[in-house]
């Protein structure tokens, strides 16, 4: 049986990996609206992970017998006025998923809850290739965003991206 409280907080993870599939999908949808479809590819495949994510948070409490309770995903809150604020609110938004992570970490560690830890490892050091992932789309933006004939090629090798399931296996 788990702790009343780290149950809580991995039950609410369920619908914040929910809400960043949300969120990524509508990032998806910012770009394929510009004709940036490999960003739009891109974006749609993060969507994809963030649902993965959410199913892992589900398996693991349903795994150690809890009950989820599923809230209600809210509307994206993000402004998309142009592709450099998307990719910085993308970041922003893997530093608060990062900073959830650790929250729920801590309280599984107050309670000597080495299952929970063991189990977040993994969400730990995704989070930083979320971080990374995500700061590097905006470097090579400022890089290239500019020149059109650049943009193209980024925007190509965007495209490229292909979903694979998460190494994590419950
Ligand atoms: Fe579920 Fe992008 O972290």
């Amino acid at each position: 049986m788990l702790n009343s409280k780290v149950v809580q907080l991995l039950n609410e993870q369920i619908n914040k990996e929910f809400y960043s599939a949300y969120l990524y999908l509508d990032f998806s949808n910012y770009f394929y609206d510009k004709e940036l479809n490999g960003f739009g590819n891109w974006y749609r495949i993060q969507a994809q992970e963030e649902r993965d994510h959410a199913m892992l948070f589900l398996q693991y409490l349903q795994n150690n017998g809890e009950k989820v309770t599923l809230d209600a995903i809210a509307k994206p809150a993000v402004e998309l006025t142009d592709s450099m604020t998307v990719l910085r609110e993308g970041l922003k938004h893997e530093i608060y998923v990062t900073g959830l992570i650790h929250t729920i970490y801590d309280a599984a560690y107050s309670v000597k809850d080495f299952r929970t830890m063991q189990f977040l490892d993994w969400f730990v050091k995704e989070q930083c290739e979320e971080e990374n992932n995500a700061d590097s789309l905006i470097k090579k933006f400022e890089l290239y965003g500019s020149d059109p004939r650049s943009l193209y090629m980024l925007d190509s090798e965007m495209a490229a991206r292909v979903y694979a399931a998460p190494s994590l296996v419950l």
